[in-house]
């Protein structure tokens, strides 16, 4: 995708993908946005959503969705009001590129092999104090919630969250401040026994546990044969090693997963253009380390996770997995008693057709994290050859689906479940959602009841805000 040059307008019954790659210009201070519908009283909090926001810099345009300079942005909700904010978050890269017309170590947009191992050449430092590089990166893909060993209070605005911000399939993070949206430091995971030279692949999401420990791996290229160091940040910030996976090839991973008491990573090398390699799951001991289990499985390839339970039963533990594109549920079955060269397969318990229920950007209402669950929430695609229109709610119980599609084209983007206070129901509760409009040339923040999927409001935009891909809610 090549970023353009003019200005937003015109689009009005196209599909509005192309707004979102038009520079526009950060918010510093909040300013309030114009109301349509009813957004509920009971919605008190934060949504940060990240994207790419810049697209050209002097001389030099991007060419790559992922070679925009990053931006986040905070949209507070209270009392049926919403405003907005947002910080530009790589400025030091956007000076290099503006004085030298080259990002550095090489963007996504030009040669491949630099696309692929060049943009992690950057050198970043240790994650012990505040003090180092804080936005010579742009880093805009996930989220992490309260990450472990960090400052809380940056600010003097009561009990913070701490956000950090991954880079898609690198080893970079960025903890922002949750209030002005600061950037604070780039870090790189570290710990006793890691090795980590800062150009390691690592996942865009990592595993978290119940006390908002991280789990993730690096792999390590430039070990014969690859090594992916499974590791666990501790809720006091410590980070250790819990397996060292050996017989695996390189491959390309987005997520990993993690039920009460093990990690689940699962290796695909279907998107290399070798479908006849299996894809591996690897069942680790989250407390002990170790691998329990290795299972196999058909070539294919998925970004996220939507959930993974474990089936409580002393006889026959099992993990079940349930992936999201077309939706799988896979099975691996009896990992306690698996031994070492045991011809294991992973199961497809449930699928669910790609044209009744696809799904990407999946979500669920976060309570049921690990545990039996029923709704999932993700983007849907319904006509064919658009990038992403409406959302989809499936109901796993059923295998039935209700939508969210509003009249005239949008794009709209992952939609983040907020719980309401005291609900008893799963599904009792909004989806937030930043949604381009072509007919407007902006983008909404858009308020859907999530039992019936209709939509109750929506915050105007100014702007065309650019596609991103995650967004997390919180309260500061
Ligand atoms: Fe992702």
């Amino acid at each position: 995708m090549v970023a353009r040059k003019n200005s937003a307008k015109n689009c009005a019954g196209a599909d509005p993908l192309a707004l979102g790659f038009y520079s526009t210009t950060e918010v510093i201070d909040p300013i309030p946005l114009e109301i349509e519908g009813g957004i509920p009283s009971w919605i008190t909090g934060a949504l940060y959503r990240g994207a790419q926001a810049t697209w050209d810099v002097n001389n030099f345009t991007s060419e790559h969705w992922f070679d925009g300079f990053s931006r986040q942005y905070r949209f507070e909700i209270e009392n049926g009001k919403v405003s907005y904010r947002s910080r530009n978050e790589s400025d030091e890269v956007q000076d290099f590129v503006r004085e030298t017309g080259f990002w550095p170590g090489g963007s996504f947009g030009n040669d491949l092999c630099k696309a692929i191992f060049g943009a992690f050449e950057a050198n970043f430092r240790d994650a012990s104090g505040n003090k180092g590089d804080n936005n010579t990166n742009s880093v805009s893909v996930g989220y992490v919630k309260n990450f472990p060993g960090l400052a809380r209070n940056t600010t003097n605005f009561g009990p913070l969250v701490s956000l950090v911000v991954t880079i898609d399939g690198g080893n970079a993070l960025q903890q922002i401040d949750p209030v002005t949206l600061e950037p604070i430091e780039l870090f790189i995971y570290d710990g006793p026994g890691f090795s980590n030279p800062g150009s390691a692949f690592t996942s865009a999401h990592p595993g978290i546990g119940a006390n908002d420990e991280v789990y993730n791996y690096i792999l390590d290229l430039e070990s014969k044969p690859p090594i992916y160091q499974i590791f666990a940040i501790e809720a006091n910030g410590q980070g250790r090693i819990l397996a060292n996976i050996t017989d695996a090839p390189p491959a390309y991973i987005h997520s990993i997963s993690s039920t009460e008491n093990y990690a689940r990573q699962s290796l695909t090398s279907s998107n290399r253009g070798t479908p006849d390699r299996p894809t591996f799951f690897y069942v680790i001991d989250k407390k002990k380390g170790g691998i329990f289990a290795k299972y196999t499985a058909p070539a294919f390839f998925a970004f996220h996770e939507i959930n993974s339970i474990r089936k409580v039963g002393p006889e026959n533990p099992n993990i079940g997995i349930d992936l999201p594109a077309r939706f799988r549920r896979f099975r691996l079955q009896n990992f306690l008693n698996a031994h070492e060269g045991d011809d294991l397969v992973a199961k497809i318990e449930l699928e669910i057709p790609y044209d009744i229920g696809n799904i990407e950007l999946p979500r669920i209402n976060d309570n049921y994290h690990h545990k039996p669950y029923r709704y999932t929430y993700g983007v849907h695609v319904v006509k064919r050859g658009f990038f992403v229109d409406s959302i989809i709610k499936i109901d796993i119980e059923t295998q039935t689906t209700k939508l969210w599609v509003p009249e005239t084209n949008h794009l709209p983007s992952e939609p983040v479940f907020v719980p309401r206070p005291g609900c008893d129901d799963e599904d009792d509760g909004v989806l937030l959602t930043l949604a381009m409009d072509s007919a407007t040339s902006r983008s909404n923040l858009v308020v859907i009841d999530a039992k019936t999927m209709t939509e109750l409001g929506r915050a105007k935009m100014p702007i065309a805000m650019g596609y991103g891909f995650h967004g997390v809610w919180g309260r500061v």
